[in-house]
């Protein structure tokens, strides 16, 4: 799958996309990610991408212009999506329903938001949370990396990423590696049995618990 990032600030993506799984996907070719400089699209020769907004105010707005020609570049562009807080809510759901896509393409925006006709050429508009971030660029890395994790022959064990919170509806149950007592607090006895059937039937009991306390609402 490839997912394209339009972004004022694509250094910011380097170490990110180099290390761990998404690093390997990336040398496995099962993903490939590609950061488009907004401002190489810009229509001065200062790379300007923002200006005042009209009716006054405070704080900046990211041109249109550079955007979309930005947008038009590609060869391929996908569903293209906005990131702001606007948008619908980023969830494991959503990550998995992305991956079914050959190409995505996020946009990034910056200052006080995108000049709202934008929005014209995207095809939905996504949130990662009720908060306000500088720009989009952390929001595309969340994104990026779930999905990364969920892409098949990404993570090493499969098993691991359907053990993860929300796969099932539910949150994870709890892990623990050696030392076997620590500060007098010792590993539940179950995971030391070697009786892998009892060991499944705690884990699940467990996370059910976990969720129960922590997300009641995702069982109703
Ligand atoms: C400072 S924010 C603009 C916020 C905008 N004035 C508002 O209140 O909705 C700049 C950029 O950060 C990104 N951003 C901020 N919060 C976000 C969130 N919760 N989810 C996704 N992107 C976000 C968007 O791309 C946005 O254009």
């Amino acid at each position: 799958m490839k997912i394209d990032v339009l972004s004022i600030f694509p250094d910011l993506f380097t170490v990110f996309l180099e290390r761990g799984i998404l690093g390997r996907a990336q040398e496995n070719k099962l993903l490939s990610v590609e950061i488009i400089d907004i401002r190489t699209f810009a229509t001065d020769s200062y790379g300007t991408v923002d200006d005042y907004p009209y009716g006054g105010g405070a704080g900046m707005i990211m041109k249109v212009e550079p955007i979309v020609s930005a947008l038009e570049s590609l060869d391929n562009s996908g569903k293209v999506f906005l990131l702001t807080p606007r948008g619908g809510l980023f969830t494991q759901a959503l990550a998995r329903e992305l991956l079914s896509k050959e190409t995505i393409t996020l946009i990034c925006g910056r200052y006080k938001g995108v000049d709202e006709r934008v929005r014209d050429f995207v095809d939905g508009e996504i949130s990662i949370g009720d908060y306000v971030l500088s720009g989009g660029e952390v929001a595309a890395m969340v994104i990026i990396e779930t999905m990364a994790r969920l892409l098949p022959g990404a993570v090493s064990d499969p098993a691991s990423v359907k053990g993860d919170s929300f796969e099932n509806g539910i949150l994870d149950a709890p892990n623990y590696t050696r030392p076997r007592v620590f500060r007098g607090k010792e590993v539940p006895s179950v995971l030391l049995s070697g009786d892998h059937k009892e060991i499944d039937r705690w884990r699940e009991k467990e996370a059910l618990k976990i969720t129960k306390k922590y997300r009641s609402d995702l069982l109703v």
